[in-house]
């Protein structure tokens, strides 16, 4: 047992191996595996429900599983029907990821196997949820604007069905490239913020809904998948290309960090940025996406000029999912509809490794202060 005074803080927790995983790897020099694929390998070649496969299954799955998994993702996605009157009673000014965070923790309510525990009962809970997620989002885009969400499509891929059940129209090629490299980029990333609250949840043996309902609270932070949003916002705030250097000059005069910039693990570029930049690249020829895209660039420069620090996911992402036609507030609820990929399969991978994650504090506090009665305080 270690002495209290011995006790090191480590602040922020960096650095420091909670656990292990097989699910994903995260190389400070800029690389990121899942499963061991280099995504560079799999973004473009695969769609996301292989991604997904991948991630809770830990292998990519052939023609005929695809197509099972697919089918099942579909049947999945319907909801119960007290979860579509509750999201469609819910104020139209909250923030998605608050509906999302409830309704994920609503869900629980009406499990098919509630009472059931067992690895293979949470392997098809984790499908659901999967599924689930996006069309809780639809639900809530879809009911603000006073319109039904469409049934999903034999025909379409998952994350197409998606982008259609959100949009109510249906996606044409570019925009279905783009969701599915998307969502395949944000599946899985290592030990972030909210996939080890998911962890720290699922080590009390708590059940999934638990756990993904603390990983969509810690998601929703603007230090973690919260940052596109607050992107937008920037770039909403420059006017023209010609204004970046001045307005962000300012921020960092004013010792303000600049949202999509820095990241706790990665030394050299975010690999998943070169992904996103090349996906607005396709879709340039739309003005709008052109000219946040060239401000994003004069960003980008500029930042790296003052603090040598690059880009991470967030930051071209706000853009991919403006060109997707997707309203900045659902910017963060697009992320969490990908990676509630990886957040079952780390709960799924916490509940196999079965210990309790509960750290220690070093306590910097006062002893035996005299105890003072109510009437003399
Ligand atoms: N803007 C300006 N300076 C920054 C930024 C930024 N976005 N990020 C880091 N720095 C500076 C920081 O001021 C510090 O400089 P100095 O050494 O001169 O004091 C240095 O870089 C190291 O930063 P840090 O705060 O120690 O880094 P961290 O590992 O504690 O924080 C971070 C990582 C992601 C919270 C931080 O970079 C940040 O707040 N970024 C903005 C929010 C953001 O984009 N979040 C998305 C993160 S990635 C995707 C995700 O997980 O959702």
């Amino acid at each position: 047992m270690i002495k209290d005074s011995d006790r090191v803080v480590v602040r922020g927790l960096r650095d420091v191996a909670a656990a292990e995983t097989r699910l994903s790897y995260v190389d400070v020099n800029g690389f990121l595996y899942y499963l061991g694929y280099n995504i560079d390998d799999l973004v473009e070649r695969v769609t996301y429900a292989e991604v997904a496969y991948l991630l809770i299954h830990k292998q990519l799955p052939n023609q005929q599983q695809l197509d099972n998994f697919r089918t099942e993702l579909r049947f999945a996605m319907k909801l119960p029907d007290p979860i579509v009157d509750s999201i469609t009673r819910t104020p139209k000014h909250c923030h998605p990821m608050d509906v999302l965070r409830t309704e994920v923790s609503h869900l629980a309510e009406y499990d098919p196997e509630n009472n059931d525990f067992s690895d293979s009962a949470n392997m098809r809970r984790a499908i659901r949820l999967i599924a689930q997620v996006p069309t809780i989002l639809a639900t809530v885009h879809r009911s603000r604007l006073n319109q039904q969400v469409p049934e999903p499509k034999r025909e379409f891929c998952f994350a197409q069905n998606f982008l259609y059940m959100f949009k109510g129209v249906v996606p044409d090629e570019a925009e279905t490239n783009v969701i599915h490299r998307y969502m395949s980029l944000h599946a899985d990333h290592g030990f972030n913020a909210s996939t080890f609250a998911a962890r720290v949840t699922a080590s009390t043996n708590s059940d999934m809904y638990s756990a993904v309902t603390s990983a969509i609270g810690t998601l929703k932070g603007p230090l973690h998948g919260g940052a596109s949003e607050k992107v937008m916002e920037m770039l909403d705030d420059i006017n023209l290309e010609e204004e970046v250097e001045e307005y962000i000059n300012g921020l960092l005069d004013d010792q303000k960090k600049i949202m999509g910039f820095g990241h706790r693990v990665y030394r050299a570029q975010d690999p998943r940025t070169k992904h996103l930049r090349g996906m607005l690249e396709d879709l340039s020829h739309r003005d709008r996406t052109l000219g946040l895209y060239r401000k994003c660039v004069k960003i980008e420069e500029t930042v790296y000029g003052r603090k040598k620090i690059y880009p991470n996911v967030d930051f071209y992402a706000a853009v991919a999912m403006d060109a997707l036609g997707v309203p900045k507030e659902f910017f963060t609820s697009f992320f969490a509809a990908s990676r509630i990929s990886g957040w079952v399969a780390h709960v799924i991978e916490q509940y196999e490794d079965g210990v309790l994650l509960r750290p220690a504090s070093k306590y910097v506090g006062e002893f035996n202060r005299p105890f003072v009665p109510i009437e003399n305080r």
